[in-house]
């Protein structure tokens, strides 16, 4: 069988890759440049292709696609969310994702998305909440210590300066093995016994829980006057975290209202419930926090530029390195036009 020539062949970011990428760089770095990115591309938000993802909902969990092009670089993200997994020792969370060049629609990157999703997630709230957080803020209550809790509490770290971490869920384990991952990164960690205890005298509030359905993590009583909530488990239709007088009481800022009202803590509220795009903030248009007593809310939903800008981030980092593999994903016969050709004139197998 003849070697593929380099028109076939894929950069492709395997886990292993990722997870050297992250070593070599240090994650708090990788956190960093994820922000970066992502804060780039929310500055030129409009010229981006944006769509509502592309839920594929059962009754276990919803398989998602997303897609958006700036142009000229197109992306996209397959990933699941399946509370119930956890349970069965999978994830709830997995995902992979491509860039293609617009200009001839070859794919340019194909990587591994699971780890990268946690980190852009992580990222994303740590760039929003560097606009909207009270200034000073060195407290994040995180609720819900799951697979995304440690990227969340380091990227609230590197990027706000946040220096302690109350943490509650309610599963034990999860709390220890959060408390032991982030033992010696540089934050002090305060296990708690319940969400009131975590969120005392935190000024972040963070929910990261997963279930099915509407929950309340955070009922209004608990929520003081200068606080920010960055909430990232209420991201599909029927599955929310925040009782909803703390939208009506809240500056609630999002990514992208269409996909927002579908699936984020404000599908409890009416279509024409008021909501800042965070992308208006970033670019200068719109105010952030207004005043220090102010609760602030990222609804946050993961949106696929957010997936588009770590995959840059990735293609940009891996350049001129051994963290990826070249696969063979496309077909490339010498005449663009005898594929049949080119099947026929394989070796067979022996
Ligand atoms: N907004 C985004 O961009 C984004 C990105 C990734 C994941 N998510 C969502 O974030 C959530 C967490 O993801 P994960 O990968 O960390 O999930 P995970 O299953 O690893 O962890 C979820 C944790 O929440 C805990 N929990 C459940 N109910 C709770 C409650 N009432 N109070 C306190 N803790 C509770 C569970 O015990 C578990 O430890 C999921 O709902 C996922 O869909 C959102």
């Amino acid at each position: 069988m003849s070697q593929p020539s380099d028109k076939a062949l894929v950069p492709f970011v395997s886990v292993d890759h990722m997870m050297r990428l992250v070593h070599r760089t240090g994650l708090e770095e990788v956190l960093r440049g994820l922000a970066d990115y992502i804060e780039a591309d929310f500055r030129r938000w409009e010229l981006f292709d944006k769509t509502p993802r592309v839920a594929s909902h059962s009754a276990e969990g919803v398989i998602e696609l997303m897609p958006t092009s700036d142009g000229e670089v197109y992306g996209f993200k397959y990933v699941n969310g399946h509370p119930k997994n956890m349970k069965e020792g999978l994830q709830t969370v997995t995902a992979f994702g491509l860039l293609a060049d617009v200009g001839n629609g070859y794919p340019v990157l194909l990587s591994e998305m699971t780890l990268l999703t946690a980190m852009r997630t992580a990222a994303t709230s740590a760039m929003v909440a560097k606009y909207l957080a009270p200034k000073g803020a060195t407290t994040m209550a995180m609720i819900g210590n799951g697979a995304q809790s440690e990227f969340q509490s380091l990227a609230m770290k590197a990027i706000c300066g946040i220096d302690t971490v109350r943490l509650w869920d309610i599963d034990p384990a999860a709390t220890a093995k959060c408390a032991a991952n982030l033992a010696g990164q540089g934050l002090r960690v305060v296990p708690c016994a319940s969400a009131e205890q975590a969120i005392e005298g935190a000024q972040i509030l963070t929910t990261c829980t997963a279930d099915k359905q509407c929950a309340t993590i955070l009922s209004d009583n608990m929520v003081g006057p200068g606080v920010h909530i960055n909430a990232i488990g209420g991201d599909c239709p029927g599955k929310t975290e925040l009782a909803p007088g703390i939208l009506t009481r809240a500056g609630v800022f999002v990514e992208y209202p269409p996909q927002s009202r579908i699936e984020g803590e404000i599908q409890q509220m009416p279509q024409d419930f008021p909501v800042t795009e965070i992308w208006e903030v970033i670019a200068g248009r719109k105010a952030g926090r207004v005043k220090p007593d102010q609760i602030t809310l990222f609804d946050s939903v993961g949106f696929a530029i957010e997936d588009f800008s770590a995959l840059r981030y990735v293609r940009d980092r891996i350049a001129g390195t051994d963290l990826f593999h070249p696969l063979d994903l496309l077909a490339d016969p010498d005449d663009p036009r005898d594929l049949f050709g080119m099947v026929q004139r394989a070796a067979p197998e022996r």
